[in-house]
């Protein structure tokens, strides 16, 4: 199996979508057509401003899994605003594409752009960590939800630690220093 992973634009928007919208039957996209109107809009004005913000994976060609981020100060949550921190705004890899290394290859490959990368959202410097909330999902939570940025333990695969318990909601705020 083979994962490949390539910069998000408007030209390949629809690979980036399509993992979300795995679980959508036919009768329902016409109902999710406007959010991806939406979704669409949002992404050329984020891609305008801050360049390169998601990338897609593909297993064996096909659109598999994404991670988007911003700058930190460009998401309205979080409850801090580290300087040079770039955020996680979503991170899902499908179904049948999860534990095949899709994430990790993805998360890879992210990590070392903004290793390498002079950020003009950062007046040209590179970002010195990632953040990203992780939610507990317990029994309150409706069936259908997942909430799609994963697991601690991919994170902490990974290299994140833990920053600090969310006050607002359960769950947890990790990060990751370069
Ligand atoms: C979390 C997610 C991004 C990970 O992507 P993935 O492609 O499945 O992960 P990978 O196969 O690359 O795994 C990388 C490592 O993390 C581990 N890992 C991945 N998901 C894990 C999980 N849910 N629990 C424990 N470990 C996990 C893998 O075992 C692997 O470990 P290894 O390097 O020692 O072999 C993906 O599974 C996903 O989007 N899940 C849906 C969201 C979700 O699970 N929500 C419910 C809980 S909040």
């Amino acid at each position: 199996m083979t994962v490949t992973v390539n910069a998000v634009t408007i030209a390949n928007l629809a690979d980036e979508m399509e993992p979300c919208l795995e679980e959508i039957s036919l009768e329902k996209r016409d109902e999710v057509a406007g959010h991806c109107q939406a979704k669409r809009k949002w992404f050329e004005e984020a891609n305008n401003k801050y360049g390169v913000c998601a990338f897609v994976a593909y297993l064996d060609g096909r659109p598999a899994g994404l991670v988007e981020f911003l700058p930190v100060n460009a998401v309205p949550y979080p409850e801090e605003r580290p300087k040079d921190t770039v955020f996680i705004l979503c991170s899902y890899v499908r179904a049948d594409s999860q534990k095949k290394g899709v994430g990790k290859t993805l998360f890879q490959h992210l990590i070392r752009f903004l290793k390498t990368t002079p950020l003009s959202y950062l007046e040209g410097r590179k970002a010195v960590a990632i953040e990203v909330y992780v939610p507990e999902v317990d029994s309150s939570w409706p069936p259908n939800i997942r909430f799609p940025t994963g697991s601690k333990e991919f994170y902490e695969k990974l290299g994140f630690r833990l920053k600090r318990q969310l006050s607002r909601q359960k769950g947890h705020l990790y990060r990751l220093e370069f």
